[in-house]
């Protein structure tokens, strides 16, 4: 179990299970890059109907925040794809909750907390195609470019990081650490 951790919003680190994290990004600084990202997405979906398919459970802040910044009504779905296990992807994608709505002709934006191997992506974008989408567009809060083992090539990135673990704002190190406001990195041991 971990210790009970008292959470300040801004504070300059965190304890988590076992490890040291400190503060990376801001709310602040999170908050102004996605109302960049939904003004890009406003101006190329606007009026064709996109389906935003969030990965749960990392992007359901991210979600939740881009898609109220959007200036038109829109329609939300949610797949559950997981990779990680501790602070390591695993290299094998588990398909927990898939995609069970009608994408076909469907103009899908996927929504992700992180893009680390490209694994999670190649593996929905590959369903998304088989299935019929008319177009599938990736928008990440968060994109490791070192990490990246497959040609993964986002859309909309609102950071690109080192390969460094990141927890908060729906990032989580063993289950513990989505409701942080900030985002943190692991401190160096
Ligand atoms: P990928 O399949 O290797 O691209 O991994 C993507 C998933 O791994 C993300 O959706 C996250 O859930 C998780 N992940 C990758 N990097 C981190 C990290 O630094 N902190 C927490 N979770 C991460
Ligand atoms: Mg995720």
């Amino acid at each position: 179990m971990s210790q009970i951790c008292k959470m300040v919003q801004g504070q300059q680190k965190v304890k988590v299970h076992n490890k040291t994290f400190r503060l990376y990004l801001p709310e602040k600084q999170i908050r102004e890059k996605i109302r960049e990202i939904a003004a890009q997405i406003d101006g190329d979906l606007h009026g064709k109907e996109p389906l935003f398919m969030a990965i749960l459970n990392g992007s359901f802040f991210f979600a939740a925040d881009l898609l109220r910044e959007l200036s038109f009504i829109s329609e939300i779905t949610f797949v559950k794809i997981a990779s990680y296990h501790g602070t390591s992807s695993t290299g094998q994608v588990r398909n927990l909750i898939g995609v069970d709505e009608q994408v076909k002709g469907r103009h899908v934006v996927i929504l992700e907390d992180i893009v680390d191997s490209g694994l999670t992506m190649k593996y929905l974008v590959a369903e998304l195609e088989h299935k019929g989408a008319a177009s599938i567009r990736i928008a990440t809060l968060l994109l490791k470019p070192d990490a990246l083992k497959e040609p993964i090539h986002p859309h909309y990135v609102c950071f690109s990081v080192p390969n460094d673990f990141l927890i908060g704002y729906g990032l989580d190190y063993d289950k513990m650490g989505r409701n942080l406001r900030d985002i943190y990195v692991l401190d160096a041991e």
